[in-house]
């Protein structure tokens, strides 16, 4: 200790060293002035913005392009505080400027137009990744079809910026309509099952299978492929979520009945024509759930249709025999 005190006393007794650390001190301190006069010391905190963005005198509506659909849209201003916190970014370790990182060094009033704000490349490079490079986005692509950006699938109900959380009820209810605005024939023949039925009378809670909770999020694959959350084995721990014990026989369960569907109708009358030159065709249609399900309501229908004409037919009858009846009545009567 006091040999270490000594020689610490010594070298500080050498000018030298002494000019050095002194230089070094001024620099530093030199370097931490600058730095309080840039404008980071004034790094907008979030109230900072919400000075304007909260009052309604402050900022209005505005006319904009959206940048990917080059759709017009009116947006306003004024960011709804209650909303925003409830979002998936509301939390406290968020700043305004993380996103719109344009206005990091900015202060007070900023110019109109700003960068749209960027969700990949700073904080979401894998979910992306595992979205973008995925054989969904890989078969938009082969169709011709536009990607899809974050934002579309991810929108806050006021505005974009409220990214909500997957339990967000109303999110739930948008991603179906997401899903279903490019998969309209799965979309009708969804609402056609018990599941999408009772979405639709408005109960979308995380106890009710939705487009994702079946297929997954960011990767979709084929329900043939054994890799997907609907493959053969895959399907048990799927559908079991909510299911417990589903096993083979459940995951049969005909999610997307095509009872409905004209095509499906068509296709199979091409595959009963074309029965000679393919008859695997039509052995697959007859083994598959949704032709006993067909079957099912083709018989329903029928007996429903048969019942209705023949009560129908019993009151015209019996409708106009009344009618008869009177007018023989009003002949009698003259005569
Ligand atoms: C002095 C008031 C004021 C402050 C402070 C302010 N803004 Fe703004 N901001 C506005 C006004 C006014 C507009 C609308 C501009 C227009 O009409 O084109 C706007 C527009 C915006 C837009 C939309 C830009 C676009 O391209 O359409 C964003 C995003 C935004 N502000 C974010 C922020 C953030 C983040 C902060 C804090 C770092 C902030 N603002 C601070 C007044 C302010
Ligand atoms: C997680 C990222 C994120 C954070 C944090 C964030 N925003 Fe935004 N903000 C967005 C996105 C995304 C948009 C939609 C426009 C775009 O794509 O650039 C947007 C749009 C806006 C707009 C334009 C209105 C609209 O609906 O398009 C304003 C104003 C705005 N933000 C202000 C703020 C303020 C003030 C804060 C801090 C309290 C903030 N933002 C925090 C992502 C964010
Ligand atoms: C076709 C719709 C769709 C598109 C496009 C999409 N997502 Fe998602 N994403 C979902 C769904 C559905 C979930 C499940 C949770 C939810 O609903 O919020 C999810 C979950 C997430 C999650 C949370 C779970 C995780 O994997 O960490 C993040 C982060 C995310 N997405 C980021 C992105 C980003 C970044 C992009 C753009 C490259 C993107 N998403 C594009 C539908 C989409
Ligand atoms: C922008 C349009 C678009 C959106 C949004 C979209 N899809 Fe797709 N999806 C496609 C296209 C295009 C294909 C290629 C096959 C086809 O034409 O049906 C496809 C294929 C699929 C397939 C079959 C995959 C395969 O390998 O055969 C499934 C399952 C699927 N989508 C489910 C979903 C779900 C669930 C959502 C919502 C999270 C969704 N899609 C959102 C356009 C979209
Ligand atoms: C209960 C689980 C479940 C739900 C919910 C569900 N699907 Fe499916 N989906 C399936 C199964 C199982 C198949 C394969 C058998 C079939 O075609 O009926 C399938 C097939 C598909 C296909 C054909 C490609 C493939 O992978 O076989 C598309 C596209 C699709 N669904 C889209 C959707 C969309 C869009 C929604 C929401 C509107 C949705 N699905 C909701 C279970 C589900
Ligand atoms: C996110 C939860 C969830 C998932 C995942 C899910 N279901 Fe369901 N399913 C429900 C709910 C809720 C009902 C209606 C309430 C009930 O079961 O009585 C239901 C009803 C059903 C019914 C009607 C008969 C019954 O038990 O009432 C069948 C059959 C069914 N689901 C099959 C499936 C199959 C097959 C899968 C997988 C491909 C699946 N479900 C995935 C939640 C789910």
């Amino acid at each position: 200790m006091v040999s270490l005190s000594k020689t610490t006393t010594e070298v500080f007794k050498d000018s030298k060293i002494c000019k050095l650390v002194i230089i070094s001190c001024f620099i530093s301190c030199l370097i931490f002035i600058s730095s309080f006069s840039s404008n980071s010391l004034f790094a907008q905190e979030n109230s900072d913005c919400m000075e304007c963005h909260a009052d309604p005198a402050e900022v209005a509506s505005k006319v904009r392009v959206d940048h990917v659909t080059g759709e017009v849209e009116i947006v306003t201003m004024v960011v709804d505080e209650e909303e925003y916190h409830a979002s998936a970014h509301g939390g406290e370790d968020f700043y305004c400027i993380d996103c719109h990182s344009d206005l990091e060094d900015s202060e007070g009033e900023h110019y109109p137009n700003l960068q749209p704000v960027d969700c990949v490349t700073f904080c979401h490079d894998d979910p992306a990744a595992t979205f973008l490079e995925g054989s969904h986005a890989s078969l938009m692509q082969e169709k011709g079809v536009q990607l899809p950006t974050c934002k579309y699938c991810h929108t806050g109900q006021k505005s974009k910026m409220n990214t909500p959380r997957a339990d967000n009820l109303e999110h739930r209810g948008d991603t179906i309509e997401k899903c279903g605005g490019c998969h309209e024939k799965y979309y009708r023949s969804y609402r056609n099952n018990l599941h999408g039925q009772v979405t639709a009378m408005g109960y979308v809670g995380l106890d009710i299978a939705t487009c994702v909770d079946c297929h997954g999020q960011h990767t979709i694959l084929n329900s043939a492929d054994p890799e997907s959350t609907l493959g053969p084995e895959k399907a048990k721990e799927t559908c079991g979520k909510c299911h417990p014990g589903a096993g083979n026989s459940f995951v049969k369960h005909v999610a997307h009945p095509a009872y409905k569907d004209v095509g499906y109708y068509k296709s199979a009358l091409i595959a009963l024509k074309n029965i000679r030159k393919d008859p695997a065709e039509i052995k697959s249609i007859v083994k598959s759930p949704q032709t006993l399900l067909t079957v099912l309501f083709v018989a329903y229908v029928g007996l429903l249709v048969v019942t209705f004409a023949q009560f129908g037919t019993h009151m015209l009858l019996s409708w106009l025999g009344s009618i008869l009846d009177d007018r023989k009545e009003n002949k009698s009567d003259h005569g």
